[in-house]
């Protein structure tokens, strides 16, 4: 069976996009896939030095991760047209793991007018390491959930559903047909 990490990369308490990757997860418990959630606050990821960082054993598990999956989903917050710096972290930490993997983007924002600022990351991910982009994005922003910023917090859009069962199911598609390729 494929392995899917799914991960989110905000390291607010009331995340938004902790609970896009929550409702991919539920997703994924449908599908052909064994899929993983794995929550960037609970782990000290320290920023990349290029050097002892690496070798951090926080570094060293999430490292591990990335190169177990088949796919990864990342569920991220929007920063400054970017994703935020959690996330970036993470692509510098995990390096040659990301080689070939299927990559989705689920993507929290607060407002509608960011909706490209995943790409430059996308962009990273295809040509360092020649990632597989899913070509399906959730893009949420406040209005897309019910109980915004409370422990209560669920996704409230159908059309922010729609997206994610589409990404999810895109994705256990895609990373079956490239089953052997790389
Ligand atoms: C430092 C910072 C920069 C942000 N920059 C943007 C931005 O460029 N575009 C946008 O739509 N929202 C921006 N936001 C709002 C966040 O994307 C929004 O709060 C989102 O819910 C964050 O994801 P999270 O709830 O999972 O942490 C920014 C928020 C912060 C704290």
């Amino acid at each position: 069976m494929i392995k899917i990490a799914v991960i989110s990369c905000s390291l607010h308490p009331q995340s938004r996009s902790y609970v896009l990757a929550k409702q991919a997860m539920a997703q994924l418990a449908n599908l052909d896939a064994d899929a993983t959630l794995y929550d960037l606050r609970e782990h000290q990821i320290p920023f990349c030095d290029g050097t002892d960082a690496y070798n951090h054993p926080d570094s060293i598990m999430i490292r591990q991760v990335v190169a177990d999956a088949d796919a990864v989903l990342l569920a991220i917050p929007v920063y400054n047209f970017d994703v935020n710096a959690a996330a970036k972290n993470l692509l510098e930490i995990a390096m040659r793991a990301w080689n070939h993997k299927v990559v989705g983007f689920l993507c929290a924002a607060g407002g509608n007018s960011s909706y490209m600022s995943v790409m430059n990351c996308a962009n990273n991910l295809m040509l360092d390491f020649r990632t597989i982009i899913v070509p399906r994005f959730v893009y949420a922003t406040g209005s897309d959930f019910g109980d915004d910023r409370e422990p209560t917090m669920y996704v409230s859009s159908d059309k922010i559903m729609e997206r994610i069962t589409e990404l999810t199911e895109t994705t256990v598609k895609m990373t079956k047909a490239l089953e052997g390729v790389f």
